[in-house]
């Protein structure tokens, strides 16, 4: 419904929520990060246990679920995100197996590291400088869902990203998605997620700033990466 105080419905399009859960953990889980994160791993990554997971913004609210979803399933993680916090939130409170800081010049052997098996599955949020060295570990019949791309989003000329030659030498599967066009799956997502949530398997953070006046220029907390999980303005 935009961000706005009032809207008039006739109640199409809007779904119930359970009445026990805090209205943070329904913004943070069961709205769009949580549906955008089960489609992205199941639907398009569809997973399997003793894989090896990247997923770039891994401390966002999309990233943070997926690699939560993805570590219950068995598969190893590595989360990717843009500060020594952020990493360690990944690590010692949702038990990630890595957790990367893109932004250290040794990134990549770190990356290198990290994936002795190579990655089967990419989770890819941001683009920028993690892309092309998370592209050249991917295993061959790897997969990747290309979910968001916010490093390229105020740029006037996107940039070229990684060699397509790997697509072929490694015979990858890339899929990009986005979620208004499933937006008919939410009642059985958010079950799923409502599920999950109730079982504790899915921890978050929620970052909320007061007001809609906040709301312009909280929005640049995104791209600076300011913000510690899913970003919400409380009217
Ligand atoms: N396909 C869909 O339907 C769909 C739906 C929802 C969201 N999305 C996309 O999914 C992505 C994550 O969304 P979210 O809501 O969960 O946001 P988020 O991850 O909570 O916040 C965005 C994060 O991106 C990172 N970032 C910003 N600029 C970057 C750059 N230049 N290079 C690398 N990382 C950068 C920052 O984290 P660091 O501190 O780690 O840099 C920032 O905190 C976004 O790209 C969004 O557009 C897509």
């Amino acid at each position: 419904m935009g961000m706005t105080e009032y809207a008039l419905t006739d109640g199409k399009g809007i779904n119930l929520i359970p009445k026990e859960l805090p209205a943070e953990a329904i913004l943070s889980v069961i709205a769009l990060p949580g549906i955008t994160s089960y489609h992205g791993l199941f639907e398009v990554l569809k997973p399997e246990a003793g894989q090896t997971i990247a997923i770039t913004a891994a401390a966002g609210s999309v990233g943070s679920l997926v690699g939560q979803m993805a570590k219950n399933l068995g598969l190893t993680v590595v989360g990717v995100a843009g500060s020594e916090e952020k990493c360690q939130w990944l690590k010692d409170e949702l038990g990630f197996d890595h957790a990367l800081n893109y932004k250290d010049a040794d990134f990549a052997e770190q990356l290198t590291q990290a994936t002795p098996k190579g990655i089967d599955l990419f989770f890819e949020n941001t683009g920028g400088a993690a892309q092309t060295p998370i592209f050249e570990r991917m295993n061959a019949h790897g997969r990747i869902a290309v979910c968001g791309l916010i490093a390229e989003y105020q740029k006037e000329v996107p940039d070229l990203g990684s060699s397509w030659l790997n697509i072929i030498k490694k015979r990858l599967t890339i899929q990009g998605f986005t979620m208004p066009d499933h937006f008919h799956r939410i009642p059985e997502y958010g079950q799923v997620l409502g599920g999950m949530l109730m079982k504790g398997e899915l921890k978050y953070r929620a970052h909320v700033i007061q007001g809609l006046e906040s709301a312009p220029s909280g929005l640049n907390l995104l791209f600076d990466g300011k913000n510690k999980g899913k970003l919400i303005v409380e009217l």
